[in-house]
């Protein structure tokens, strides 16, 4: 049974993301933990609670920093709606959350389980901040599977730096540096490789009629929540499209076996405040001309998921 803790800024990919988790067989979802990000936290937090109440899933949410821990914070309203879900009228919680705040749930619940496998879906500050209050009990964790990060010219925000990345640059340092295996799930994972459309894991027309024809609560809840992104789709490519960048990194975590391609990697997070700020800087070639460089992979990037798989395991979450 694999053990899993999820920290979210639960957007509607988020949503999604959760969805999948929480109705994969042979997966424990220990936690929820939430975080500023797509919108507030208190509206993360509500989320995550609708998203495990849709699912049908009772797990313990705890909310987490409200704030990155450095920078200000920005969000991403515009891609995901006011309140994170594509503004479609979406009620609830019924449910509340935890008192605990995320940081020390991270912390005791981690120190409780072996081999808990961690998915972050959005800012790392929750994480950094506990790897910073207990490194000891953070090194239990088998490994961190992050969506997050982006090559030179396929991210979102900046044409360097992905929004994960970039709402809390110095968080993701900690992160990326702490020394646990880490897998990054990179945003052109859901874009095709130069950021066209197109992607092998985007949902086009065809995946969403088929989503509609299932007539499920939890397929009606997902073609709810995505009018937003469809609507920045359109923008962009002036048709019918949608990239799930949360979905791919469950996805990479719990069905490992549609990963297609997989590089080790150096990868450092440029927080100098300046143009590249919150860039994932990737080096996958250990020395270049500088005589005696020094250099470890610290990182696994997975650059291709099988997209028949992926929409088939996202049906299969709807059911
Ligand atoms: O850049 C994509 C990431 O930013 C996703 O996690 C999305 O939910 C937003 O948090
Ligand atoms: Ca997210």
């Amino acid at each position: 049974m694999r053990k899993i803790i999820i920290d979210t800024d639960t957007g509607s990919d988020d949503a999604i993301a959760l969805l999948m988790a929480l109705s994969e067989k042979d997966t424990e979802v220990l936690a929820l933990t939430t975080v500023f990000g797509n919108v507030n936290l208190a509206q993360a937090t509500r989320n995550a609670l609708i998203s495990c109440e849709v699912a049908g899933v009772n797990v313990p949410v705890y909310p987490g920093m409200d704030r990155p821990l450095v920078r200000e914070r920005i969000e991403a309203i515009h891609v995901h709606g006011n309140d994170g879900l594509g503004d479609a009228g979406v009620l609830g919680p019924k449910s509340k959350a935890e008192n605990k705040h995320a940081v020390t749930a991270l912390i005791d619940i981690i120190a409780k389980h072996d081999d808990i496998e961690l998915i972050t879906l959005g800012p790392l500050t929750n994480v950094a901040l506990a790897m910073r209050k207990a490194p000891e009990v953070l090194k239990r964790l088998k490994k961190i599977i992050c969506m997050g990060g982006a090559q030179l010219g396929y991210a979102a925000e900046t044409e360097v730096a992905e929004f994960n990345i970039l709402a809390d640059p110095e968080a993701a340092k900690i992160v990326f540096e702490f020394g646990i295996p880490l897998v990054m799930v990179p945003l052109e994972l859901c874009l095709n490789g130069d950021g066209r459309k197109g992607a092998e894991t985007m949902l086009d027309e065809q995946d969403l009629n088929a989503i509609k024809a299932m007539g499920t609560h939890k397929a009606e809840f997902l073609l709810k929540i995505v009018s937003s992104l469809l609507k920045f789709h359109e923008i962009y490519y002036g048709d019918v499209g949608l990239e799930l960048p949360d979905p791919c990194a469950v996805a990479v975590a719990l069905r490992p076996e549609l990963i297609l391609n997989a590089y080790s990697a150096n990868v450092t997070i440029d927080t100098s405040g300046s143009l590249s700020y919150g860039q994932t800087v990737v080096n996958t070639k250990g020395g270049t001309v500088l005589e005696d460089q020094i250099y470890s992979a610290n990182v696994s990037i997975v650059s291709a998921i099988d997209g028949k798989g992926f929409k088939a395991m996202i049906q299969e979450a709807l059911q």
